[in-house]
This record gives structure tokens, C-alpha cells and sequence, in this order.
């Protein structure tokens, strides 16, 4: 991913925020470059394609500028195209998609080519798709966690950037496992983007390869 070569143009990597919801983990990645746990980079604006989210409010309230772009009853490319432009007027190095419920087009992956971060609550590519907690109590997995990809045409598949293990229990519910896999999902998004907008990695494959183990 070519961040490097922005920074030097912006100074710091402006990463555009994607969410549908109540967006914790865009507030996890707010905090995180608040707190100098992710350098070189500013969270440019959080964009909602639904305009009642929670998340929307949570991000004023901390000053983030923020956007609803509609999707309802509009084709997805033509709906991508005004959040492409909302992003390049706002110089968007880096797009995280955070609760983000609308599969990306070509057209969008194409814009932001190796530029797409995402998070998945499981351990990918077990569960992709909708309701993965759900999806490994009835699997019967032991383990499930969370996953920090990069975002490419597939449906939850890029290159994984990171992955975080939980236990499933013989008492979990889905909510009791989401909760578990949510506290891990705060910690993996903030240091996954981390290490992108260093650049210190690199792609053989499928593999994101760290130049720099810490
Ligand atoms: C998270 O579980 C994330 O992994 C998935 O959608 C959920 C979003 O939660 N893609 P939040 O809006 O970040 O709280």
C-alpha cells in the first residue's frame, strides 16, 4: 500500500472511517491516534451509510467530521461513487471499514486498491458473511476471534493482517461470544493499522509479512 508516498504528501495518513452502526470500533481507532498508539495519522472523517447510526454521534462527540450517506433504494455503485468523492475531497489515504454492512463494488476496491482495511469477528476464512458469531456456536468451534484483513473483491477475503483467538464456552451465547470477541476486535483494529500506516510489511501472496517483528 502506497501510504508512505501520501504521508509525504499529507504529513500524516488520513484515514476515512466506514460504519453502519454503533460503531465501537471506529472509536477504538479514534482513541488509539488520540492516544499516539497509531503515529502519523489523523481520522480525516467517519462516514455512515445510515444515517440513524449511533457511531455517527459518537464520532461528533469527539470532534470527528462526520457524514450520513444514504444508501437506501440506491444502486450500490452510484452510492459508492458519492462516498468515493466525500473521501478524496478529504485527501482519504486509508479506508477502514468499521461495522460497514454493504459489500464493496469493483468500482470502490479498484479506488482504493490495497488501500481497504476490515474487521471480521472470526477467525477467517472460518465464518465469513453475516452473523460469524452465530455461525461458529453452530459450527461447534472451541475457538473463534476476530480478524483484520485487507479488503480485496472477495466477500471477507484479502490478505490477513491479524488475527485474534478467544475461547468459545459450552455456555456462550451469541452475545456472551460477540462480547468476548469484541474486547480483542478493540485491540487487533488499532494495532493492525498501525503497522500499516508504518508500511513495515510487506505482501508475498496472500501473506503480509512483517520487515520488523516488535
Ligand atoms: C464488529 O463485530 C465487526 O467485527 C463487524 O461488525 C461489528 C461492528 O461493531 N464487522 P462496531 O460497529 O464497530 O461496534
Amino acid at each position: 500500500m502506497d501510504v508512505t508516498s501520501s504521508e509525504t504528501r499529507h504529513q500524516l495518513c488520513r484515514i476515512g472511517v466506514l460504519i453502519s452502526g454503533r460503531g465501537s470500533n471506529m472509536l477504538a481507532l479514534a482513541d488509539a491516534v488520540r492516544d499516539g498508539r497509531i503515529l502519523k495519522a489523523e481520522i480525516a472523517i467517519v462516514i455512515s451509510d445510515q444515517s440513524g447510526a449511533a457511531g455517527l454521534h459518537h464520532a461528533a462527540e469527539r470532534g470527528l467530521e462526520t457524514l450520513a450517506i444514504e444508501r437506501r433504494q440506491r444502486a450500490r455503485e452510484e452510492h459508492e461513487r458519492e462516498i468515493i468523492a466525500a473521501l478524496g475531497a478529504r485527501g482519504v489515504d486509508l479506508v477502514c471499514l468499521a461495522g460497514y454492512m454493504r459489500l464493496l463494488s469493483p468500482l470502490f476496491i479498484e479506488a482504493y486498491r490495497g488501500r481497504v482495511l476490515n474487521i471480521h469477528p472470526s477467525l477467517l476464512p472460518a465464518f465469513p458473511g453475516l452473523d460469524a458469531q452465530q455461525q461458529a456456536l453452530h459450527y461447534g468451534a472451541k475457538v473463534s476471534g476476530c480478524t483484520v484483513h485487507f479488503v480485496d473483491e472477495m466477500l471477507d477475503g484479502g490478505p490477513v493482517i491479524t488475527q485474534r483467538v478467544v475461547p468459545v464456552h459450552d455456555d456462550d451465547t451469541e452475545e456472551t461470544l460477540s462480547a468476548r470477541i469484541l474486547i480483542e476486535e478493540h485491540q487487533a483494529y488499532p494495532e493492525a493499522v498501525e503497522r500499516v500506516v508504518r508500511g513495515d510489511y510487506k505482501i508475498f501472496g496472500r501473506r503480509v509479512i512483517y520487515l520488523y517483528e516488535r
